[in-house]
């Protein structure tokens, strides 16, 4: 009888403490900033609190479409990093949670206004200008002339070798195309895709890829993040970053909560951890030059300066509507990436 008993308590105690572990906080976090800096944040947040995270990488515009159709049966809890447009659309479409964070009086006015465009769903965490960037080796040996602005890009001495992401799957490619909108009005903006697409040797699914394939010696010319094409040529590529001549947009990187997150105070934790100067400040190992949101987080030198560039009165509450993004991208599915090359 005694053994019985023993068996009994050793077979509760074993239950119990694998009933402990399988419960043992984590998180699970959907990451869209390059994913050298997403393994950072995920390892930092773990070291600072003990929770487990289990991350994934994925583009602005497929981490969207993953979270609407999950949305009934959420799986992540936090959205961290990607352009603000989409993030702005899911807390349109109640896909994200209000919250309001304790961090607030330590960030820039941009990153609220963010927060609050969108009732508390969705906050910035960096900021970054639309540019582009080329391999100043491959445009030499191709006798080509440096391009200065957004319409040189169109000129037929360029002709596949330019790079892009699709503005479908990359937040970097839509910012692209609303920019486009924004810089040349509506038929002038599609006139001018329509015409880049002639000079498009391929549509990346991710929007710092053109400018990876720059560094490497694969493609001449890629549309990106200023700040994606300066990580190249501080990485030793030859690279040179352009500021286009007309003006360009830019984007308020953005965390959301997911709704319905299985983890919400796990997920709390992280969106306030991921606000600090601490947690910001980790974007330097991986030499993501954004301009972090808080403003005690400190910037690199090589960072580009966004007071020195002509940026366009970027009009997110339009652009990162519902409706809009949803036009957009049809439009250009329908008008421009069908269109013979
Ligand atoms: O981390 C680099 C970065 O360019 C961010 O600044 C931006 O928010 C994100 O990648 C966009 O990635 P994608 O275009 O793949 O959605």
């Amino acid at each position: 009888m005694k053994n019985i008993q023993k068996t009994l308590l050793v077979a509760a105690a074993v239950l119990a403490a694998s009933t402990s572990m399988a419960s043992a906080a984590k998180l699970t976090l959907y990451c869209s900033a390059q994913e050298d800096w997403c393994q950072s944040m995920a390892r930092g947040f773990e070291e600072a609190t003990g929770i487990d995270v289990n991350m994934t990488r994925k583009s602005s515009g497929e981490t969207f479409a993953q979270v609407k159709a999950e949305s009934s049966n959420p799986k992540g809890d936090v959205w961290w990093g990607g352009t603000g447009d989409p993030h702005l659309q899911a807390a349109e479409e109640d896909l994200t949670e209000p919250y309001v964070t304790g961090m607030r009086g330590e960030l820039n006015d941009w990153a609220i206004s963010q927060a609050t465009s969108a009732g508390d769903r969705t906050i910035g965490i960096y900021s970054g200008a639309l540019g582009y960037g080329y391999n100043a080796d491959l445009l030499k040996a191709n006798n080509l002339p440096e391009p200065k602005c957004w319409k040189d890009l169109t000129k037929p001495e360029y002709k596949g070798h330019v790079q892009m992401a699709n503005p479908n799957s990359s937040g970097t490619a839509y910012t692209t195309l609303a920019t486009m909108v924004q810089l040349f009005g509506e038929d002038g903006g599609f006139d001018f895709m329509k015409a880049l697409h002639k000079n498009i040797n391929q549509y990346t699914k991710s929007g710092s890829a053109p400018i990876k394939a720059a560094g490497r010696g694969e493609n001449t010319i890629g549309i990106v993040f200023m700040h994606d094409a300066v990580k190249q040529a501080v990485s030793g590529f030859p690279i040179k970053v352009v500021a286009p001549c007309e003006g360009t947009g830019y984007e308020i990187g953005s965390m959301s909560i997911i709704k319905g997150s299985r983890n919400l105070d796990e997920a709390k934790k992280f969106y306030d951890w991921a606000l600090t100067a601490v947690a910001q400040t980790r974007a330097l190992e991986v030499k993501a030059y954004q301009v972090p949101s808080n403003k005690g987080a400190e910037t690199s030198p090589s960072a580009p300066d966004l007071s020195s560039i002509k940026l366009i009165d970027y009009d997110f509450k339009k652009y990162g509507s519902s409706a809009e993004r949803k036009r957009l991208l049809k439009k250009w599915d329908d008008e421009v990436s069908t269109l013979p090359q």
